[in-house]
């Protein structure tokens, strides 16, 4: 538990006051992380109980510690994406609310193993369970030029993925490229290293995590069927750090609004106060956005 780094809850108070809808309700955590939404809202609502779930098994192991004294937390490894499923296997139907707080950890950021971060010298990797799957090494070293462009451009909207992806495909057919500083010195190199208030390796880096966890398709089908396992009145509250997730969630609510399943709390997404992002800079580019189920 000493060795996860905590994690600073984004929107925190606008998500306690717009999810708990009802004091008694059983609510979702599904990316629970380090558990910074669970424990204010389990402070602000006495009554209410939680599922805190995430699928990376660091975070699992630091929420079992944390909510180890209450028996108003379960904690649960597992996919969001398998919500429903996860539900009935401990006898649940419908909950009251269910929060999505996507991205990274601070804890994943961090942690040199975990080589999510340019920033940080580590093996790519960008699992957020480390136990299954293709990394983003696999991901980097195997797929074609052509492929890694794609993958670049569609997950990090970056307008220079093929220069990017060339650069690549020249620097593996020397030897693999291991480690999070080679793949950003193979992106500096590539598109030079002036440049404005970005770093040149932010945008192939995020494509790299988007494609490694399949986030969008995970995002895509927890929504398919999250409108199933809230009961009525129930409330769904997204906070997302970019366009792409963004989009998604904002067409959901929007269809779903239009077809009379239920309306948004939020007529226009939530964003941090200038306060809250002096203090945290990650709240900065956060989206909060809120759904309530019809009756
Ligand atoms: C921004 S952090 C959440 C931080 C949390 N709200 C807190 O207060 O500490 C996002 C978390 O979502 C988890 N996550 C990402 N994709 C997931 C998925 N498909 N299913 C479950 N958890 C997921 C990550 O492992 C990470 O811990």
């Amino acid at each position: 538990m000493s060795d996860y780094i905590e994690h600073i809850p984004v929107l925190v108070d606008e998500v306690s006051e717009l999810l708990v809808w009802k004091g008694h309700g059983t609510y979702v955590d599904a990316t629970a992380g380090a558990g910074g939404h669970v424990a204010r809202m389990l402070d602000a609502h006495p009554h209410v109980r939680f599922i805190a779930l995430d699928v990376d098994p660091e975070a699992i192991a630091y929420l079992e510690q944390k909510f180890k004294g209450t028996d108003r937390v379960k904690v649960i490894h597992g996919n969001y994406r398998d919500l429903p499923h996860i539900l009935r296997s401990v006898g649940l139907s419908e909950v009251s609310g269910v929060l999505l707080d996507l991205g990274v950890s601070t804890h994943q950021v961090l942690a040199e193993d975990r080589g999510f971060s340019f920033r940080k010298p580590g093996l790519l990797d960008m699992r957020f369970d480390p136990s299954k799957g293709v990394s983003a090494y696999d991901l980097v070293n195997k797929l074609g030029e052509e492929e890694l462009a794609d993958l670049i451009y569609r997950y990090g909207e970056e307008h220079k993925a093929r220069r990017i992806a060339k650069a690549i495909v020249e620097s593996r057919s020397k030897g693999p490229i291991r480690t999070t500083t080679e793949l950003a010195e193979v992106i500096l190199t590539a598109l030079g290293r002036r440049h404005g208030r970005i770093h040149p390796a932010t945008r192939t880096f995020q494509a790299l995590r988007i494609a490694t966890n399949s986030e969008l398709d995970n995002l895509q089908q927890l929504l398919e069927s999250l409108l199933d396992v809230l009961e009525p009145g129930g409330r769904a509250a997204v906070i997302s750090y970019h366009s792409l997730e963004d989009r998604i969630v904002k067409h959901f609510f929007k269809e779903w609004e239009k077809s009379g399943k239920g309306i948004q709390v939020t007529k226009k997404p939530v964003v941090p106060t200038d306060e809250e992002i002096q203090v945290n800079p990650r709240a900065r580019s956060a989206k909060l956005r809120v759904f309530m189920k019809g009756g």
